[in-house]
């Protein structure tokens, strides 16, 4: 791969790896495992991710949008591709000239699907516990149990639902007890049909982990029935739980640059467009080739931190679309700075002196959350795939 500037998102699949196998080991008889590869696999590169996947073993992949999944087909994923997002008739042609899966979420969509297939066609059919976003409401099901028996068009596979605070799933009486308790009882009106339930994202899955591990307690509504699990962010690292003991998850990403140029500020000289910052000292300033075209948020000018040479050092100045600036004075001192020309600045993840700076922490000073800060790094920002299952993968489409 041509990297003339060498930012990059490094990505690991051994840690990718590591992290399904917690998953398979601790659900060993889940009736559905369907990693969320949508939004470029939260920026880890769908195409790349899907395929390793599939070779792990993984049999059903998730996406939000059409176009999401027609990328996978086009690139040779076999799996099962559900997509998540809704659709039109147009859609429901593209979905089923592509062998992949519809989450049904209105009944115009029946329809189109009904009006669409030369042949029967499997779907998953979403329920609204709580989210309000999309699915059909709790007292429809019996009228969608009587359009879908013995449906000469359409063969319902499994039902869905989301929870809307994952994070609640631990306490019995919280929100998300309450979306699996009212999911449960939907699921007993399509008994006859003999499918199973997925409802778990990453905060479901990891508190039902959790729990497991001190000992379930009888009837909890994480235990009502084995649920099918959706997990995105656990799978590239992160646990969105406060109590995270549980879980070793491998961070997946690490987002990565080299030093530009060095500057030398005198006290009372500024940096970057509208000057926001003031050297109060004399200065040595890294400008670092990554910006906000990039995905670097604009809002950690002044707020952000990186690793610079074993160091934390604080990103100075606004962040411009191509760059950012950092005050390496401290982390520099008394060393050559031509011989730490070509020393990595780490945006987030782990640097080679044992450093770990998390997306987390950038998301809490960028008033968002990790999910964003990994969907976020921007697409000429190149992806490059390490690991030992990397290197055995290379024939393989993973590059
Ligand atoms: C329908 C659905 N299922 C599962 C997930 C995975 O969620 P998480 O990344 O919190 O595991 C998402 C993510 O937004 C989703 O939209």
């Amino acid at each position: 791969m041509d990297m003339f500037r060498r930012t990059f998102a490094e990505i690991n699949l051994d840690h990718l790896a590591h992290n399904i196998q917690v998953l398979q080991k601790a659900f060993p008889k889940t009736p559905f495992l369907c990693p969320m590869v949508k939004a470029n696999a939260y920026g880890h590169g769908d195409v790349q991710l899907a395929l390793f996947l599939e070779r792990l073993g993984i049999q059903h992949l998730g996406v939000c949008l059409i176009e999401e999944g027609l990328l996978l087909r086009s690139s040779g994923v076999k799996a099962e591709i559900l997509v998540f997002r809704g659709f039109d008739r147009e859609g429901a042609e593209k979905i089923l000239e592509h062998g992949m899966t519809p989450v049904v979420t209105t009944w115009d969509q029946l329809s189109y699907l009904e009006e669409v297939a030369k042949s029967p066609v499997s779907i998953h059919l979403k329920f609204d516990t709580g989210m309000n976003r999309l699915g059909f409401h709790a007292d429809e099901a019996q009228k969608l149990y009587d359009r879908l028996w013995q449906n000469k068009k359409i063969r319902l596979k499994a039902l869905v639902t989301h929870l809307f605070n994952g994070e609640d799933a631990v306490d019995a009486n919280g929100t998300s007890a309450e979306q699996l308790k009212k999911f449960h009882q939907i699921s007993q009106v399509f008994k006859p049909f003999n499918i199973f339930s997925h409802a778990l994202n990453s905060a479901g899955i990891l508190s039902r982990m959790q729990m497991e591990q001190d000992g379930k307690p009888a009837q909890h509504p994480l235990f009502l029935q084995e649920w099918g699990l959706r997990p995105g962010l656990m799978i590239y690292g992160y646990n969105p739980l406060t109590n995270r003991s549980q879980a070793q998850l491998k961070h997946v990403m690490t987002l990565k640059s080299t030093v530009n140029t060095f500057r030398h500020l005198k006290a009372g000289e500024t940096v970057s467009y509208g000057g926001t910052w003031k050297a109060p000292k004399e200065s040595i300033i890294a400008v670092v080739p990554i910006g906000y075209a990039d995905g670097y948020h604009r809002v950690l000018s002044n707020l952000g931190v990186a690793l610079f040479a074993g160091h934390r050092v604080p990103v100075v100045g606004n962040v411009c679309m191509d760059y950012l600036m950092l005050d390496v004075t401290a982390a520099v001192q008394g060393r050559d700075l031509k011989a730490l020309q070509d020393e990595e600045v780490i945006l987030f993840g782990h640097d080679a002196h044992g450093n770990f700076l998390s997306p987390e922490e950038l998301a809490q000073k960028a008033k968002s959350i990790t999910w964003e800060m990994l969907t976020s790094v921007g697409e000429r920002v190149p992806r490059v795939y390490v690991g030992q299952e990397a290197e055995t993968l290379q024939g393989g489409g993973v590059k």
